[in-house]
């Protein structure tokens, strides 16, 4: 069964506000493989689970038509309200059910998405609407986080490792795919030609504000906050005074590095 995520598990605002687009690394590591399998030309990619169109937008410069989808209406609501390209449009659709033509697509992605389907009946999708020799990259960050700033960063991890932990207490079943880095998504993948990646790192600079809102758009924070609002508040507001703390500063626009590893695997379809 694929998880039916209601609006009020994920915070759009959130997400628009504080999720980051697929990291450089990450983007190479998909890049690379599309040059290796020779695809070309661009014309259509689908990005499934799109949310709030973060990660649609990076998809925009290489392919001459991009759609993400989301079964989240108030996700789709928020990527289309969002400064975005004239090549890309936007779709309310389950991953399972794909608006889109046998082999008439030349890419799919799912970045932080995959987890959530129902993977035998995405897979199917997949394959049903791939062109021939043409390619799927499905991502996630791993909770292998870390936080940079001057001469307390290890500390710094400590804090956020301790606070990701409480978190993950409230963590839908289906994260452990993300726990385990995909290794079950590599192993349902339709294809014989097939990569998976595991070991992409990553910095991207955000304030200790944005860290704290990275927390926010967690789904396991969402569910903190329905089981235990006061608690899930609270939790957010020591742990950004424990980094200021640390880090010696009274403003949390103080700018920090966040450290993460990206997991990713790729599949060509056959002919
Ligand atoms: C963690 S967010 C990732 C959003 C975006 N790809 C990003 O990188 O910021 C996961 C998204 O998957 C969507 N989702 C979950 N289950 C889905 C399904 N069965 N079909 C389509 N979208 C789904 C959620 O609504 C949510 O927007």
């Amino acid at each position: 069964m694929a998880v039916h995520l209601l609006d009020t598990q994920y915070d759009a605002d959130s997400y628009q506000k504080y999720r980051f687009p697929p990291s450089e690394n990450l983007q190479s590591v998909i890049f690379s493989y599309l040059e290796e399998k020779k695809v070309d030309p661009v014309r259509l990619a689908v990005d499934v689970g799109c949310g709030s169109g973060q990660s649609t937008h990076v998809l925009a410069a290489h392919f001459e038509k991009v759609v993400g989808t989301d079964i989240s209406e108030a996700q789709i609501e928020a990527a289309k309200q969002a400064a975005s390209f004239p090549n890309v449009t936007y779709h309310v659709c389950p991953a399972e059910e794909l608006p889109f033509a046998d082999g008439s697509v030349d890419l799919i992605t799912a970045f932080t998405a995959a987890h959530w389907f129902d993977m035998p009946r995405f897979m199917k999708e997949v394959d049903r609407v791939l062109k021939p020799h043409r390619c799927v990259a499905l991502s996630t960050y791993t909770a292998d986080f870390s936080m940079h700033y001057k001469d307390c960063s290890e500390r710094l991890t400590e804090i956020f490792t301790e606070t990701h932990d409480q978190l993950l207490k409230y963590a839908d079943e289906k994260v452990n795919l993300v726990i385990a880095e995909y290794k079950e998504v590599f192993e349902s993948m339709p294809f014989p030609d097939t990569k998976r990646v595991t070991q992409i790192f990553d910095k991207i600079p955000m304030s200790v504000s944005g860290v704290i809102g990275l927390f926010q758009s967690f789904s396991m924070y969402q569910a903190f906050l329905r089981s235990d609002p006061e608690a899930a508040k609270s939790l957010l507001q020591k742990t950004e005074q424990r980094f200021l703390e640390t880090m010696g500063v009274c403003s949390n626009e103080t700018q920090v590095e966040i450290g993460i590893r990206s997991a990713c695997v790729l599949g060509c379809k056959g002919p």
